[in-house]
C-alpha cells in the first residue's frame, strides 16, 4: 500500500541520515482519514496508551503531511499536552532556496541529503510563538474590557474584575444574562455595551431591542412583546410582529424584568426554553433565537418568595447574574466617572468646562465621604456635573458653584432618605455597628462624620464643630475633641483612610 511504502521511505531515510536511530513503525487502519471524530478517537487512544516519557526523550510530530483532518488533530493533542511534543513542519525546497522561516519560538534548517532539500520547522506551542498569540487575544481582552466601561479607567477591584467576568461571558455565552443593581447604576448602559462588543466580535447578527416592563404592563405587554395577528381584538388592523421577533438573532433587554406580568413571564419561559412562541391570536408558532439580557434593580429572589415571580424564569435567567454596585461602593471610580461626565457634558453642548483645582478637591471629598449616598448612583453625578457646569461662568467650575451643588444634593437626599444618619453611619460601621448605638448618639456621630470629612482635617471641623464656644474659651483644643469623640467610637482610622 501507498502509505505503507512512504512510512518504508522515511524509515530508511531515517537510518541513512542517523542510523543509532530505532525506528518503530505503528501500523493502524483508518476508515476514513477525513472523519474528524474517528481520526481524533484513534489518535487519541493512540495518545493515551503510549508511554510517553518526555524526562529522556524528545518527541515530535511531524504534520505535513497526512489528510488535514489529521494534522488538525495532531494540533490539537499537542496543544493540549496529550502529547507532549514539538510539531515539526517541513517544506519542499523552495525558488529562492531560502530555508524555511521559523517562528520566534521555533527552530529551523535545511534538511540534509543530496537531492534538492526542503527545508523544516519546529514549533514549540509553549514557547514565544504562541505567547505572541496569547497576548494578542489578552489585547483583545483588555480591548473589550476598556469598551464595557466606557473607556472609563475604572480604579475599583471588585469593579474590574465583575467587568472582567461580564467580557467573558460576553464572548463565549449565548445565554441569558441578568444585570442586577439599584437605579442609575448603568444596567441600561451596560446591557447596551455587552450588546455592541458582541457585535463587535461576530457574535450577534441582529439588533439590540430594548424595553422597560414597568412601562408595558397589562394588555398590551403581550402584544408588544410577542406581537398580534391581524384581527387578535379590535383594533389589530395588521399584524405587530413583537419585541422577541425584532430582536431575532440579536439582543433583546427587558429592563425591569420584576415588573413583567405572570402571562408574559409563561410565554418569555417557553420562548427561552424552546425558541419559540405563539403570537396574540395567531395559531402559527413563531420562531426566533435571541439573547436575553434582563435588568432588575429588586431581589428577584423576594419576588420568587412573594409569589410574583415565575421560580422557573429565575432559574432560567440567573445562570449569569452580575451585581453592579452604587456609586457609594465604588468611591474610588467617583474621579474617573466625574471626569467622563465633564467630557459627555462638553460633548454634548460644545462648552467645555474645567473644575479649579480647589473646587474639584472639595467637590471629590464631598462625593466621596460617607455622607454622599448616591441613592441614584451615575443619574445623580451626571445631573450634579450638568448642574454645575451649566451655572459656572465660562470654562470654571469654581469652590462656591461647588458648595451650592453639594447643599442641593444633600436637600435633595434628605427628601429621599427617610433616616439620611443612619445611611452615613451603616457605611462606616455596618448594620451592626449601627444598631449597637444609642439613638442618642446616632443623630450627633452622623453630624460629626459629616463635618469632619467635608472638611478634610480634624483641626477645621473642630473649629466648625465648635465655633460657638471657642469664643468664649481662652485655650482651645477642638481638634483634639473630635479626635477623641471619634476614637470612642472606632471611627478615627475608618475617616482617616485615603478614598
Ligand atoms: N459607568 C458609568 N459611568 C458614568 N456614567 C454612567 C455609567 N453607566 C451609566 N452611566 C450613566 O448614568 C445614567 C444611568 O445609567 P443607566 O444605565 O440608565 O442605569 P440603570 O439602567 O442601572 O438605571 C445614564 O445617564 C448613563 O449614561
Ligand atoms: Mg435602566
Amino acid at each position: 500500500m501507498i502509505r505503507t511504502e512512504l512510512a518504508g521511505v522515511v524509515d530508511a531515510d531515517i537510518r541513512s541520515v542517523s542510523p543509532e536511530t530505532d525506528v518503530v513503525l505503528h501500523e493502524h487502519e483508518l476508515e476514513d482519514p477525513w472523519d474528524f471524530e474517528g481520526v481524533y478517537a484513534f489518535l487519541h487512544d493512540f495518545a493515551s496508551r503510549y508511554p510517553w516519557d518526555p524526562e529522556h526523550e524528545e518527541y515530535l510530530v511531524h504534520i505535513t503531511t497526512g489528510s488535514h483532518v489529521m494534522q488538525i488533530c495532531w494540533f490539537l493533542l499537542a496543544e493540549s499536552r496529550r502529547i507532549p511534543g514539538k510539531l515539526l513542519q517541513t517544506s519542499p525546497r523552495s525558488e529562492s532556496g531560502r530555508g524555511g522561516e521559523a517562528g520566534r519560538g521555533g527552530e529551523s534548517g535545511r534538511g540534509g541529503g543530496s537531492s534538492g532539500a526542503g527545508s523544516y520547522s519546529i514549533i514549540d506551542l509553549d514557547l514565544s510563538r504562541y505567547d505572541g498569540i496569547a497576548r494578542r487575544f489578552e489585547e483583545e481582552q483588555v480591548e473589550g474590557l476598556s469598551f464595557l466601561k466606557s473607556g472609563i479607567v475604572t480604579r475599583n477591584d471588585a469593579f474590574n474584575r465583575l467587568i472582567e467576568r461580564i467580557e467573558r461571558v460576553a464572548i463565549a455565552s449565548p445565554a441569558p444574562i441578568l444585570l442586577q443593581g439599584p437605579t442609575g447604576a448603568g444596567k441600561s448602559q451596560l446591557a447596551r455595551r455587552i450588546f455592541e462588543l458582541k457585535r463587535l466580535r461576530s457574535r450577534v447578527q441582529g439588533a439590540f431591542v430594548e424595553v422597560n416592563c414597568a412601562t408595558i404592563r397589562g394588555d398590551s405587554a403581550m402584544s408588544a412583546l410577542f406581537g398580534h395577528v391581524v384581527g387578535a381584538y379590535t383594533g389589530a388592523q395588521r399584524d405587530r410582529p413583537g419585541l422577541l421577533r425584532a430582536a431575532d438573532r440579536g439582543v433583546l433587554f427587558l429592563d425591569e424584568i420584576a415588573e413583567l406580568g405572570s402571562d408574559e413571564q409563561a410565554m418569555l419561559l417557553r420562548a427561552l426554553e424552546e425558541g419559540t412562541f405563539l403570537p396574540v391570536g395567531g395559531d402559527a408558532e413563531v420562531h426566533t433565537e435571541f439573547q436575553l439580557i434582563a435588568g432588575t434593580n429588586r431581589d428577584l429572589g423576594d419576588a420568587v418568595a412573594t409569589g410574583r415571580f415565575r421560580d422557573d424564569l429565575l432559574a432560567r435567567i440567573n445562570l449569569w447574574t452580575f451585581e453592579l454596585p452604587g456609586l457609594a461602593q465604588r468611591t474610588e471610580d467617583i474621579e474617573p466617572n466625574l471626569d467622563y461626565e465633564t467630557a459627555r457634558f462638553a460633548e454634548s453642548t460644545g462648552r467645555t468646562v474645567r473644575f479649579n483645582a480647589e473646587a474639584r478637591a472639595l467637590f471629590v471629598r464631598f462625593a466621596t465621604s460617607p455622607a454622599a449616598t448616591w441613592p441614584g448612583n451615575f443619574r445623580d453625578l451626571n445631573a450634579a456635573v450638568t448642574r454645575m457646569a451649566t451655572l459656572a461662568a465660562p470654562g470654571r467650575i469654581s469652590v462656591p458653584v461647588v458648595r451650592e451643588e453639594i447643599e442641593r444634593l444633600e436637600r435633595a437626599w434628605r427628601r429621599q432618605d427617610p433616616d439620611p444618619d443612619r445611611a452615613v453611619l451603616v457605611r462606616l460601621m455596618g448594620e451592626d455597628g449601627y444598631a449597637a448605638l444609642d439613638r442618642f448618639d446616632r443623630v450627633q456621630l452622623a453630624e460629626v462624620v459629616r463635618v469632619a470629612q467635608g472638611c478634610g482635617s480634624l483641626a477645621a471641623a473642630g473649629r466648625e464643630l465648635f465655633a460657638v464656644s471657642r469664643t468664649q474659651r481662652t485655650s482651645v483644643n477642638d481638634a483634639d475633641r473630635v479626635r477623641k469623640y471619634l476614637a470612642r467610637h472606632g471611627l478615627l482610622e475608618a475617616l482617616r483612610a485615603p478614598r
